[in-house]
């Protein structure tokens, strides 16, 4: 027999058994019952999706109490541990860890399209020198699907499969130019005989020399950075590119879009948003005087909280422990200190304890960040590389799913009831 939910309706007394599936039960098995007669139906009301699933998904699974994070069922913790970048890319891309052989062929088709079209060049070109990076990098990503119309092809899997290819190669390209272009220094060309993240870093800081080499300390990091970002089911820019995706159309553009609600202070801008807090409270004697302001409202403890996790975020762990290592290599980051206090003091504090708010992935990874030489509004684009990963594997995962349809909420409105227009010169 399958399981019902019943529900009574105490205006009219009558009873409807609504099917619940996998825990949930469907919204539009509520239009059965009506507000008032001949009208649409029930409806939900739920602002910011706070509990409702917008998909089946087969990707990422996170236990927010218990601070679990999976890919495709692999712990966080082994991967970014033991695996690189690409091969987690993979995983989460195609379902499966590749074998040695599918992994090379990956790894060689990645690399075939790490360059730029030399106009995507003049394009970022054109940008102010104090641009914004990820004003820059959401942009290029948009313009891109004017380089590849064939994009448009979202239903042939040969084209999807090939978008998928050129955008993890790209982004880091991308990024990588958005970066020499606001300090002023020429683009480099990718270095094919690098791993992934360490042609990144030589794109980035490659100055005079033939070959850059990387510091295999930092390269391991940002390889680590990388995995840790990589997909993290539906938040707000995943849900962005399905939302997007679900209108059907081309993945850069999706991607573009994605991108931006990334951009967020609230959301892949946090770790940018960190740094300035810290630099903010200026010392460790103000930690007291801010934590009281942000208890009496006045602001958030940026890189505190997370919607899903209601314990300490497991990526937070991961990036703290390595902070260790990279500030052997690039001197502590003077911030750390503060930051550690801050921790501290909030994990005691009533405030923080009853409202389950813990330090999360971005407490600690702009600290590695600026440490490594980045400036603090690289932060999200180096968030949006590796997460390109996780959004092309939703968004694939959206177009084959038969359930899903172009996204169109409902509302309640409250607005004017219908009135009459009326000219200029009558309107009191
Ligand atoms: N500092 C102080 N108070 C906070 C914080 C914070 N960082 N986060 C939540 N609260 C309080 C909030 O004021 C509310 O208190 P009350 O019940 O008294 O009104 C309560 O905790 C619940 O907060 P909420 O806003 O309902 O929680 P949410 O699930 O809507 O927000 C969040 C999640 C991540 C947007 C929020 O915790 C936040 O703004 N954190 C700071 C920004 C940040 O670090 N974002 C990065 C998120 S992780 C990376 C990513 O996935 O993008």
């Amino acid at each position: 027999m399958s399981e019902t939910l019943t529900i009574t309706d105490n205006r009219t007394g009558k009873q409807y058994d609504v099917p619940v599936h996998d825990g949930t039960i469907r919204a539009t098995d509520l239009r059965q019952i009506k507000v008032t007669p001949g009208e649409f139906g029930m409806m939900t009301y739920d602002p910011a999706f706070m509990n409702t699933a917008n998909c089946k998904s087969r990707i990422t699974f996170i236990d927010g109490d218990k601070g679990v994070l999976l890919y495709r069922g692999y712990p966080i913790e082994q991967l970014a541990e033991q695996s690189d970048f690409l091969e987690t890319a993979y995983l989460i891309l195609f379902g499966e860890l590749p074998q040695q052989r599918q992994y090379d062929d990956w790894t060689h088709e990645i690399t075939l399209h790490t360059m730029l079209h030399t106009n995507i060049a003049k394009l970022m070109e054109g940008f102010r020198h104090d641009a914004h990076p990820m004003g820059m990098f959401i942009s290029t990503l948009g313009a891109l699907s004017t380089f590849y119309p064939e994009a448009k092809e979202i239903f042939s899997p040969e084209s999807r499969r090939l978008q998928t290819v050129r955008l993890i190669a790209k982004v880091p390209s991308i990024a990588a130019y958005a970066f020499r272009h606001s300090i002023g220094r020429p683009f480099n060309q990718p270095d094919n005989d690098l791993s992934y993240p360490g042609n990144f870093l030589s794109m980035l800081f490659r100055m005079t020399e033939p070959r850059y080499k990387p510091n295999p300390v930092l390269e391991r990091a940002m390889e680590v950075l990388f995995v840790l970002h990589a997909d993290h089911e539906q938040n707000c820019s995943t849900t962005t590119m399905r939302t997007i995706g679900s209108s059907h159309a081309d993945p850069y553009s999706a991607l573009a879009g994605a991108a931006a609600a990334l951009y967020g202070p609230l959301h892949g801008g946090a770790n940018e948003a960190v740094l300035k807090m810290l630099h903010e409270i200026g010392s460790i004697n103000n930690i007291p005087a801010f934590i009281k302001r942000v208890k009496a409202g006045e602001g958030r403890l940026m890189g505190f909280g997370h919607r899903v996790y209601k314990s300490y975020d497991p990526r937070a762990k991961i990036i703290k422990r390595m902070a260790d290592l990279v500030f052997d290599v690039t001197g502590k980051n003077p911030l750390l200190e503060m930051a550690l206090e801050l921790e501290r003091i909030a994990l005691e504090d009533e405030y923080f304890v009853s409202r389950k708010l813990y330090p999360n992935v971005d407490f600690y990874s702009g600290l590695i960040y600026q440490a490594m030489g980045f400036p603090v509004d690289m932060f999200p684009v180096l968030f949006a590389i590796p997460r390109t990963a996780g959004w092309i594997a939703q968004w694939e995962e959206m177009l084959n799913d038969p359930d899903q349809k172009i996204v169109r909420p409902r509302q309640i409105y409250q607005g004017s009831p219908p009135r009459d227009y009326a000219p200029r010169d009558k309107r009191k």
